[in-house]
């Protein structure tokens, strides 16, 4: 990706904390909502918001970046490749409203509800992997506004979750892509 798609590598935006959440939050927002203890690199550093602030509300009036190029005319989508998505899970608010013009999620919703057969079963037969649904999602997304101004940001946490070499054999499809 660096070497053929001027692909960046964020350094430093590191992990903050078991689970998908605190990261999103780091991410997202620039904010921490886990407690960090004294480390080998640091003291401890307090959270910046307590649990009711960042789980018991919905996040829409965070500063979202996303938010800022709709502001500036963007074209903007987001997708998680599971339901319950990073910034909600397991029972917070997440976003209320869509964070983005072309959003995912009642996508994910449906193919994990129990009485989703259809769904489910089409994609096991084709061997669908979740990572194919939000990079197809992106794929139209990026044709549809071709030479408009476009934010896409993708979440792909299937790939490798509970196994760190499943990232790779993606590879060839996102270099494809
Ligand atoms: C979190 O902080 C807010 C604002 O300071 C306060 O109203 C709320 O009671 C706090 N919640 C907890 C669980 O401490
Ligand atoms: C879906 O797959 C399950 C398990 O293989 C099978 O029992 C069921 O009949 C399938 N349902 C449909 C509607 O194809
Ligand atoms: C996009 O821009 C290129 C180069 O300016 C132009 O050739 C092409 O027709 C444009 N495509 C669309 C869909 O507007």
């Amino acid at each position: 990706m660096k070497e053929e798609h001027k692909g960046v590598l964020f350094r430093y935006s590191n992990k903050l904390g078991i689970n998908s959440r605190p990261n999103a939050w780091t991410l997202f927002f620039g904010k921490q909502i886990y407690e960090m203890g004294k480390n080998p690199y640091t003291g401890e550093i307090l959270p910046d918001l307590n649990v009711t602030m960042h789980c018991d509300r919905p996040n829409d009036n965070e500063n979202f970046w996303m938010h800022r190029f709709r502001d500036l005319g963007y074209h903007t989508l987001m997708a998680d490749d599971w339901g319950s998505n990073a910034i909600a899970y397991p029972y917070c608010w997440g976003f209320l409203r869509p964070p983005a013009k072309h959003y995912m999620t009642p996508f994910q919703r449906r193919r994990e509800e129990i009485d989703a057969v259809m769904l489910t079963n089409t994609s096991a037969e084709l061997c669908h992997e979740t990572f194919q649904y939000t990079s197809g999602y992106l794929e139209q997304f990026m044709a549809a506004y071709k030479n408009e101004s476009q934010l896409g940001f993708i979440w792909n946490s299937n790939l490798a979750h509970d196994y760190q070499n499943g990232l790779y054999h993606a590879d060839d499809h996102f270099y494809r892509m």
